[in-house]
């Protein structure tokens, strides 16, 4: 029996008895570094767990304990950790050199790639990440059709630069957040998602709108669904009003299909931002998109008609490293299955923890689409049933948060106990190595948690 199975030692206890070395570690982070960490996302109380090595599905951390991993690299790991071709690559490239401060043939391979996959891009502009990526798109819509305005959508993500920070977790009346001036965040307008009423008034009311940028499949991807009805309609608007309309594919590129979301939707926008998978596990972005806004980059175009070229520089845009890794796995990525694979997963995956749910008659749901999965625990108390739960119809809820997530972190905790490792706020990225043992884990992690967590007192079963 664990020491999670154990009636008496609860879930937090059973964390810190296995994770001695990861402790120490986070005393160590917190003496030097806000919180103990480089990323906000990766919070956790008592402490993170810290990770040592990976490989495919796994991860272990510096106590020895294997995880069967969802966390997969912030969801830049489609192929999991460490597949061989694509570390293959990595090591040819770094024998080779790891900055040739010049341009090199793997970045025109990699962006022929981008090109060849990606339905509405016709050229491409590499970053260093996706946070670049959102920053540049509507740089360059704001050049290209000489508005201020951006149009965002409450609870989508876009990196964490200033024009995007209003609006995503907090300040959902778009007031700036902290360290950001108020002129930038006067430029942001916001739209509830799905909200036909409240996008078509702000299409009348402002006729100086350059961008609309979403997460096309939802915010958080997927978490809080965009209905495909509400896309037309935004594609629609801005096509009139001759905005440019912006997927954020940071996520959902090459992911949802080899293709991204554009293709699985068959709605393009006129600018993708990419990043995650599309560098193959290291750190990399780009924006793709229509040759026409795109030439505000280009040196001969703008100068032939008399434009002010869009600026754009960048230490580590297209490093060989990151081009390496990310052709190897688009290349996988465009020839193989892994992104259906991984989607099936994730139907097999969400269907056998609602199944957990309605066996324990609790009254949570695990949803989500294609490769990336949600756990909602229902902090309002709703009738749910596990299985058929609407998603879009909590957006409100998930958003505003009126009663917190309280349970995240006992749920978080449970799993790791368990094995396995979901994102603080409950989020799971699939990749192609997850089969058919990873599920069993999973799933029986997952009731194992539940169990523990009604024997605390933290949840209880419905009648
Ligand atoms: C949809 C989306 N856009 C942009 C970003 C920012 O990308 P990066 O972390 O590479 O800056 C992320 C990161 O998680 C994201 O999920």
């Amino acid at each position: 029996m664990s020491a999670a199975t154990l009636p008496n030692v609860t879930l937090t206890d059973a964390y810190r008895a296995m994770t001695p070395g990861s402790a120490a570690l986070a005393d160590k982070a917190r003496a030097v570094m806000p919180s103990g960490l480089a990323h906000d996302s990766r919070h956790f109380d008592p402490y993170p767990p810290y990770v040592q090595r990976a490989l495919g599905p796994a991860k272990w951390d510096v106590d020895g304990n294997k995880y069967v991993d969802y966390f997969g690299g912030h969801g830049s790991l489609i192929l999991g950790h460490n597949h061989p071709a694509v570390m293959a690559a990595v090591h040819a490239a770094l024998e080779r050199g790891t900055h040739f401060g010049a341009c090199h043939e793997a970045e025109v391979r990699w962006a022929e790639l981008i090109v060849q996959m990606v339905p509405s891009a016709e050229r491409v502009r590499f970053t260093a990440s996706g946070t670049e990526a959102t920053l540049m798109a509507l740089r360059l819509a704001r050049a290209y059709t000489g508005r201020p305005k951006l149009l965002r959508f409450r609870g989508h993500f876009h990196g964490w630069h200033d024009h995007m920070t209003s609006g995503y977790a907090s300040h959902f009346d778009g007031t700036a957040t902290s360290g950001v001036v108020d002129g930038v965040a006067d430029n942001v307008l916001l739209c509830d998602p799905n909200d036909v009423a409240g996008l078509t008034r702000l299409f009348n009311d402002h006729k100086d709108i350059a961008a609309a940028i979403l997460e096309p499949t939802g915010a958080t991807y997927g978490k809080m669904p965009i209905l495909p009805s509400f896309l037309a309609l935004l594609r629609d608007l801005t096509r009139q009003a001759g905005t440019v309309l912006i997927y954020d594919e940071v996520v959902t590129g090459f992911r949802v299909s080899p293709g991204g979301a554009q293709a699985a939707l068959g709605i393009l926008p006129d600018l993708t931002t990419l990043a995650k998978i599309m560098a193959g596990g290291l750190p990399g972005g780009a924006v793709a998109g229509r040759a026409d806004i795109m030439e505000w980059l280009d040196f001969k175009a703008t100068r032939e008609t008399g434009r002010e070229k869009v600026a754009h520089q960048g230490t580590f845009n297209a490093n060989p490293i990151s081009a390496a890794a990310g052709i190897a796995t688009l290349e996988i990525v465009a020839s193989t299955d892994v992104c259906a694979r991984a989607n099936a997963f994730g139907d097999a995956l969400r269907a056998g923890m609602n199944a957990v749910l309605r066996e324990e008659r609790v009254k949570w749901a695990v949803h989500g689409t294609y490769s990336c999965l949600h756990i909602y625990t229902n902090p309002t108390g709703d009738d749910i049933v596990p299985g058929q739960f609407d998603s879009a119809a909590f957006i409100p809820a998930m958003i505003a948060k009126p009663r917190g997530e309280a349970l995240n972190g006992p749920v978080r905790t449970g799993l790791l106990v368990n094995g396995v490792d979901m994102t603080p706020s409950l989020a799971a990225w699939i990749s192609a190595t997850h089969g058919e043992t990873e599920l069993a884990i999973t799933v029986e992690a997952f009731r194992a948690t539940v169990r523990a967590l009604k024997r605390e007192g933290a949840i209880t079963a419905s009648r």
